[in-house]
C-alpha cells in the first residue's frame, strides 16, 4: 500500500460513521479505490482474513434486506463474524430499556456496531453510547451513508467520475434518507443535482439551504420527461410510506411517478436507472432487461464498499511512515 492510501485509510481507523458529511472527499475516494480491489473478494473468487478474531453487531430495529446481509456478508468475506439483532421484539428494548443502554452493552460485545432504527439522530445518540465505531444504516430519514458510498461507488464504475454529470432524483425527496445523504456527495463531486418530486414531496428547505451553501448546482425539474432526456443518472426512490404522518398524505401521493420502458424512449445511451431498492412500482420490471437498468450492479456492489469501509475502520492501523 503506498504511504498516501496509507494516511488516508489511518484517518477512517477507529472513526463513527453517522453522516457522509463525516468523510472527506479524499476519504470517500480512498474508499471508493478499496472497493474496486474488494469486488474479487466480494464475488467468493478470493479469500481474505483482514477481519479474523473481529466481532461486528448488526443492529437493525427497522426492516432491511440488502443493509444488513450485505454488511453481514462483508463480514464473513473478510473472516470477521457478527451479532446480529434482526428483530427489535427480541430483545430488551421491549422491557423498557433504553437504546443508549442497548447500544453501551452491545460495545462490550462487539469491535464496532452497525446500526438502523427508524429515529433521525439515533446513530448519533448511539456513538456517544459507544466506545466502539458506530456506522449508520439508516437512521428514519436522516442520513444512509454506506448507501451513498455504494451509489457513488454504482456511478464511478459506469462513468469514471462523478464531476460534471447531471443527476436526477427522483421520488420522496423530503423523506428519503438515501438521497438526503447522496445529494451532499454529489455536490461535494460537481454533479449537477435536478430534482423531480411530487410538491408534497419535494426536497425540504433545511437540505436545499446547506447544499447552496456548499456550491451545489440545484435545480427543481417537475416535469419527468424533460428531467429523463436531460439525465446520465436517474436515481428512483420509493416513497417512503412508513415516514408519513397520517395516511391520508400517503394516498395523496402514490403512484405519482413510474419509470418504464417507454419513459426511457428519449433517454440518452448511457442513462443509468439506478434505485436504492426495495421498490414498489416506481420502476417496471420491463426496464430490468434495458442497458439502463443499474439497480441490481448497484445491490452487489454494497458488498465490496462496505467491505473496503469496515477494513478501513476495523482493520489493523496502517503504520505511519
Ligand atoms: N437500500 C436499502 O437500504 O435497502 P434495505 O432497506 O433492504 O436495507
Amino acid at each position: 500500500m503506498d504511504g498516501d492510501l496509507a494516511a488516508r485509510r489511518m484517518s477512517l481507523h477507529g472513526r463513527d460513521l453517522v453522516s457522509i458529511r463525516d468523510l472527506s472527499r479524499e476519504e470517500i475516494v480512498a474508499v471508493l479505490d478499496s472497493a474496486r480491489k474488494m469486488v474479487p473478494l466480494a464475488e467468493g473468487s478470493r479469500p481474505s482474513d483482514a477481519l479474523q478474531g473481529r466481532i461486528v453487531a448488526m443492529a437493525f430495529f427497522e426492516p432491511s434486506t440488502r443493509t444488513r446481509l450485505s454488511f453481514e456478508s462483508a463480514v464473513h468475506r473478510l473472516g470477521g463474524s457478527c451479532l446480529t439483532i434482526a428483530d427489535a421484539g427480541a430483545t430488551s428494548l421491549r422491557k423498557g430499556e433504553s437504546l443508549y443502554d442497548t447500544i453501551r452493552m452491545l460495545s462490550s460485545y462487539a469491535d464496532a456496531i452497525v446500526l438502523r432504527h427508524p429515529q433521525e439522530g439515533a446513530a448519533r445518540l448511539a456513538s456517544r453510547a459507544s466506545d466502539r465505531p458506530v456506522i449508520n444504516a439508516g437512521d428514519g430519514a436522516g442520513q444512509h451513508p454506506t448507501q451513498t458510498l455504494l451509489d457513488l461507488a454504482t456511478i464511478r464504475e459506469r462513468f469514471d467520475t462523478l464531476a460534471g454529470l447531471k443527476v436526477v432524483l427522483l421520488g420522496d425527496l423530503k423523506y428519503g434518507r438515501t438521497v438526503h445523504s447522496l445529494a451532499y456527495a454529489l455536490a461535494e463531486f460537481g454533479s449537477e443535482i435536478i430534482l423531480t418530486s411530487p410538491e408534497a414531496l419535494r426536497l425540504p428547505d433545511e437540505h436545499r439551504e446547506e447544499l447552496k451553501h456548499l456550491g451545489a448546482k440545484l435545480r427543481d425539474e417537475p416535469d419527468l420527461d424533460k428531467a429523463v432526456r436531460q439525465a446520465d443518472v436517474l436515481y428512483v426512490t420509493r416513497i417512503q410510506k412508513e415516514r408519513f404522518p397520517d395516511e391520508s398524505e400517503y394516498r395523496a401521493v402514490v403512484g405519482s411517478y413510474r419509470i418504464d420502458a417507454h419513459t426511457l424512449r428519449e433517454a440518452k445511451p448511457q442513462l443509468m436507472v439506478m434505485h436504492p431498492l426495495p421498490r414498489a412500482g416506481e420502476i417496471a420490471s420491463d426496464v430490468d432487461g434495458t442497458p439502463h437498468a443499474a439497480y441490481f450492479r448497484q445491490a452487489f456492489l454494497a458488498v465490496p464498499v462496505r467491505m473496503a469501509l469496515l477494513q478501513a475502520i476495523l482493520g489493523p492501523a496502517p503504520r505511519r511512515r
